[in-house]
């Protein structure tokens, strides 16, 4: 054969494997508001940028005539690109191929790209649209699930990893993005539940939709399996592409930095009268993170999951945060089964990639009742506590207002080994609430007085005067200053740069024990 003639099939193969499953199937997914899978690529990745792999790979099974059926790529489409200059690998499910269902080969493809990924230290982005394991392959596909779990187990922690649904993550597929570091489900054509409607039905006789199983809604607000939800696709490989701004090619890197435009000086006199007189007020927290952040830029992550505590990514004076923060304005920012959940994984993966955090405090303690305490509040709680004691990236802290009993521990404090540590004059550090230590501590005083309703209200009084401000943390070097509120920007940031060339290690060991 001629050279022109080899290329001539060389250019027939490739146009064929671009066409996945034909017109036909590429037109229902288009109907169903879906791209393609190199649709995706083509956004989510810089103009040019992507290079493919292993297009001619087809799968090995002789069952059920799929022997007859082999489609160049076998449904998924894998390779590298950029983001902003930077490179991350991929994998883009193809649904138009056999339902974007997983063989053998199409695993093998999706190994190949996670292994060069952790060898060459970037992240991994999957975007999943899989009808799951391939019915026809049976345990060869279950095998190449397998392997791909044990990747993203092993790779944690290594290398970021980041999963978008766009379609259907059924079954035990659910199991590979809920391990990434981050999960962004499309609202309207994405799902993920363990077993569908149909199972649920037979099994408990209970009846649910598949948006009521496991849309993105409930993966946002219930269950806490979604980090970011989105409106369409194109939204959600934009947003893609902004968290990985945020984030480091691997751990051995620090995040990128970006030239500042946001003086770090620049105060926000309002913040000086922000917080309420009445402890009992709420306020926003957000305003606070917007106000002290460069542009008032923060990247919320699993905003409505535990909205009683916020976390989420941000820049200080031009250096990626992390942030958390208790939020007065839901339940008063008291720490929860599941707000303690979120924090501590927000916190782990700030850790594990280099990432300092800065802690906004206003926390009037944990939740009581036997819903949280049959939860597992104790485990739980636990769990927020060991990610911050055991984070050895740079830790400031600023107390806002309240910072009461245990939780006044747990949120990254001194003794946790929290680097610096700021408090408003606003803040009031203490084992409890006044109102509650005054009942417990007087309560045989209240009972023999003859205006107990005066009395107490005295007690109170001298109570909030001797514990319910930052003096006493203060004369102890529990908190390193006490700062004026509209100067917290410029002190946080002056702490951060301060803390640049942190080295801080744990005593050497496989790994500890966190509470799960
Ligand atoms: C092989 C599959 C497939 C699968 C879909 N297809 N799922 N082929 N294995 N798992 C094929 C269909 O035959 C069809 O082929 C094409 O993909 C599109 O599927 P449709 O059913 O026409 O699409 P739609 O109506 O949109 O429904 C999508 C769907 C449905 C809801 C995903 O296909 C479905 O229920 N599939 C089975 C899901 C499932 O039970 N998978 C196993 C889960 S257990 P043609 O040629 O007609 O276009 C699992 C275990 C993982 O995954 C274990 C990990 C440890």
């Amino acid at each position: 054969m001629k050279s022109a003639d080899k290329l001539r099939k060389l250019r027939q193969l490739q146009e064929k494997a671009l066409e996945g499953g034909g017109p036909d199937r590429i037109e229902k997914q288009h109907a169903l508001g879906k791209l393609t899978a190199r649709e995706r690529l083509e956004i989510l990745l810089d103009e040019g940028s992507f290079e493919e792999f292993d297009m001619f790979v087809t799968h090995r099974c002789t069952n059920f005539g799929l022997e007859g059926r082999k489609i160049s790529g076998d449904g998924v489409v894998t390779g590298y690109g950029t983001i902003d200059g930077r490179l991350v690998y991929v994998f883009s499910h193809d649904f138009t191929v056999f339902g974007g269902s997983l063989s053998e080969t199409f695993s093998e493809k999706i190994l190949k790209i996670m292994d060069m990924a952790a060898e060459n230290g970037a992240p991994v982005i999957g975007l999943n649209d899989s009808g799951g394991a391939r019915i026809q392959e049976g345990i060869e596909s279950l095998a190449g699930y397998g392997e791909i779990f044990l990747r993203n187990v092993v790779y944690s922690g290594v290398i970021p990893q980041i999963s978008v649904i766009l379609g259907p993550c059924a079954g035990g597929a659910v199991y590979s993005p809920v391990i990434t570091d981050f999960t962004i489900m499309v609202e309207g054509t994405s799902y993920m539940f363990v077993t569908g409607p149909k199972v649920v039905k037979a099994v408990t006789g209970e009846e649910v939709t598949v948006d009521q199983l496991g849309g993105p809604h409930i993966h946002a607000t219930r269950s806490g399996v979604a980090s970011l939800t989105c409106k369409n696709e194109k939204e959600a490989l934009l947003l893609v592409r902004k968290l990985v701004s945020y984030i480091p090619q691997n751990n051995m890197e620090d995040p990128p930095a970006l030239t500042p435009t946001d003086p770090p000086e620049r105060a926000d006199e309002w913040l000086d009268e922000y917080v309420p007189d009445n402890p009992n007020k709420p306020y926003e927290m957000r305003r606070i993170i917007e106000a002290v952040v460069d542009g008032g830029e923060f990247l919320e992550i699993q905003r409505m999951f535990a909205p009683n505590i916020i976390v989420g990514f941000a820049r200080m004076n031009g250096k990626p945060v992390g942030m958390v923060a208790n939020q007065p304005s839901y339940l008063a920012g008291v720490l929860d089964n599941d707000a303690s959940i979120k924090g501590a994984r927000f916190v782990r993966f700030c850790d594990a990639f280099n990432i300092p955090l800065v802690t906004l405090v206003d926390v009037p303690g944990f939740m009581p009742g036997t819903k949280q305490e049959y939860g597992g509040i104790i485990r739980n709680g636990a769990k927020l506590l060991y990610a911050f004691a055991e984070a050895t990236v740079p830790k400031v802290t600023v107390i806002v207002r309240k910072a009461y009993g245990g939780a006044y521990d747990v949120m990254s404090s001194k003794h946790l080994r929290s680097d610096v540590n700021y408090a408003w004059p606003t803040a009031e550090i203490a084992v409890m609430g006044p109102d509650g230590a005054v009942e417990i501590i007087f309560s045989r005083e209240l009972e023999k007085a003859g205006d107990p309703a005066a009395r107490k209200n005295e007690l109170v009084e001298e109570y909030k005067e001797r514990f319910a401000n930052p003096y006493s943390a203060a004369e102890r070097g529990y908190v390193d200053d006490v700062i004026v509120p509209s100067t917290t920007r410029f002190r946080v940031i002056r702490a951060l740069e301060m803390l640049t060339g942190k080295r801080q290690t744990l005593p050497a060991k496989k790994h500890g024990n966190i509470p799960l």
